[in-house]
C-alpha cells in the first residue's frame, strides 16, 4: 500500500433544540398513542425548533462544538458542506448562512440535498475535496427541521420527524493507504429515481411554489430500506477493504427501530454494536447519523481509533453507506 491523503475526523459536535414533544403530546392533537409509535418505530420522544428557530441556527451551534472539540476557529474553515432538505429559504444554501453565522472567511460553501442519506453523500462530497488538497478544515453538517415539512393531520408520518444537527470537522491527514488509516476508508452512494413516488414532499418553488408536505408510503420504504441498505453497506466496506466483523460500531440513519435491526440482522450485525438514539430523536433525516455518532462518543462508547459504519436511506430513493476509522 502506498501513503495516502485520508480525510480524518478530528472533532464532532450536536445540537437539539430544547423543546421535546412526547407520543403523549401528540396524541393529545392527533388519534394516535404511544403504544402504537413505540411498538411500530422505538420512538419516544422527538424535539421540535420553536419559531425562529431555523436550520442555520442548529447547524451553527452543531459546527461550533464540533469546532471546538477539534481545537479550530471559524478563521480555519475553508469549505462548508450542510446536507439538509428544510433549508431556511429556497437559497442561499444553509451552508452559506452556517458560513457568515460563524463568522467563517470566503471559501467554499453549498448545500447538499439526498434527504436522509444527506450526511453519508456530504460526507463523500467533502472527503473528494479533502483527499485532492482543495480543504484543509472542512465542516460536514447534518441540519433539520423536519417538524416543518409534516402534515399535522397525517397521522402516518407527523410522528415519525424530529429536529436537530450533527456535524463533524475533517483535515488531511497523511495515511499509508492500509485499513489501519484514520479516516473515510469507503463508500458507497446509490440513487434511483423511479422510486420517487414512496416518499416526497408535494410541494416546491417550480411546482405549487409552496414548501409542500412530507409524504411516504411507509411499508414499501420499509421494505427498500432493509434490502438496499444491505447491499450498499457490503460495497462500502467492499471499497474500504474491511470486512463486516472488524467493524465497532454500526451508526444507521435513525429512523425507525425496526429497520435498524433488520439492517442489523441482514448483516450478521451484533445488535451490541449498534447505535441507536430514535427513541429520543426520533428520525432527524440528514441530522441524525452526526447526531447519533456524537452522543456515542460523549457517552464512551466509541473511542478514537474504533472503525464506524454508517448508512442511510431517504427520498429519492437515495442510500448509501461509509467506513470511516475515528
Ligand atoms: C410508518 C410505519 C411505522 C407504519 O407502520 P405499518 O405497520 O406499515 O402500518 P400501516 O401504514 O400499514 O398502518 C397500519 C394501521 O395503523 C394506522 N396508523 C398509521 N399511523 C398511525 C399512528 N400514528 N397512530 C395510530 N395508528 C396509526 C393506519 O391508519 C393503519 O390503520 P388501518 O389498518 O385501520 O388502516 C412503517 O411503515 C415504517 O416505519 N415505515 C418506514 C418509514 C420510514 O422510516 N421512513 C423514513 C425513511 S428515511
Amino acid at each position: 500500500m502506498s501513503p495516502t491523503l485520508r480525510s480524518v475526523v478530528i472533532g464532532v459536535g450536536d445540537f437539539l433544540p430544547e423543546q421535546v414533544v412526547t407520543n403523549d403530546d401528540l396524541a393529545k392533537v392527533i388519534d394516535t398513542s404511544d403504544a402504537w409509535i413505540r411498538e411500530r418505530t422505538g420512538i419516544r420522544q422527538r424535539r421540535k425548533a420553536v419559531d425562529g428557530q431555523t436550520t442555520s441556527d442548529l447547524a451553527t451551534h452543531a459546527a461550533e462544538k464540533a469546532l471546538a472539540q477539534a481545537g479550530k476557529s471559524a478563521a480555519d474553515v475553508d469549505l462548508i458542506v450542510v446536507a439538509t432538505t428544510t433549508p431556511d429559504l429556497t437559497f442561499p444554501a444553509v451552508a452559506t448562512q452556517v458560513q457568515r453565522k460563524l463568522g467563517a472567511p470566503v471559501g467554499i460553501a453549498f448545500d447538499v440535498q439526498a434527504v436522509c442519506s444527506g450526511f453519508v453523500y456530504a460526507l463523500a462530497v467533502a472527503d473528494n475535496f479533502v483527499v485532492r488538497g482543495q480543504a484543509k478544515c472542512a465542516l460536514v453538517i447534518g441540519a433539520e427541521t423536519m417538524t416543518r415539512l409534516m402534515d399535522w393531520t397525517d397521522r402516518s408520518t407527523c410522528v415519525l420527524f424530529g429536529d436537530g444537527a450533527g456535524a463533524v470537522v475533517l483535515e488531511p491527514q497523511p495515511g499509508q493507504g492500509t485499513t489501519a488509516d484514520r479516516g473515510v476508508l469507503g463508500v458507497a452512494l446509490r440513487a434511483d429515481g423511479t422510486k420517487q413516488d414512496l416518499l416526497y414532499v408535494d410541494g416546491g418553488p417550480s411546482t405549487t411554489g409552496t414548501t409542500g408536505y412530507l409524504r411516504m408510503q411507509g411499508n414499501q420504504v420499509f421494505r427498500h430500506a432493509v434490502v438496499n441498505i444491505a447491499e450498499a453497506v457490503i460495497a462500502a466496506a467492499r471499497s474500504a477493504g474491511v470486512s463486516l466483523g472488524e467493524v465497532d460500531w454500526f451508526i444507521p440513519h435513525q429512523a425507525n427501530q425496526r429497520i435498524l435491526e433488520g439492517v442489523a440482522r441482514r448483516l450478521g450485525i451484533d445488535e451490541a454494536r449498534v447505535i441507536s438514539t430514535v427513541a429520543e430523536h426520533a428520525n432527524t433525516s440528514a441530522a441524525s447519523i452526526p447526531l447519533a455518532m456524537a452522543k456515542a462518543i460523549a457517552d464512551g462508547r466509541i473511542k478514537p481509533g474504533q472503525l464506524l459504519l454508517m448508512e442511510a436511506m431517504g427520498g429519492g430513493l437515495t442510500w448509501g453507506a461509509a467506513v470511516v476509522r475515528l
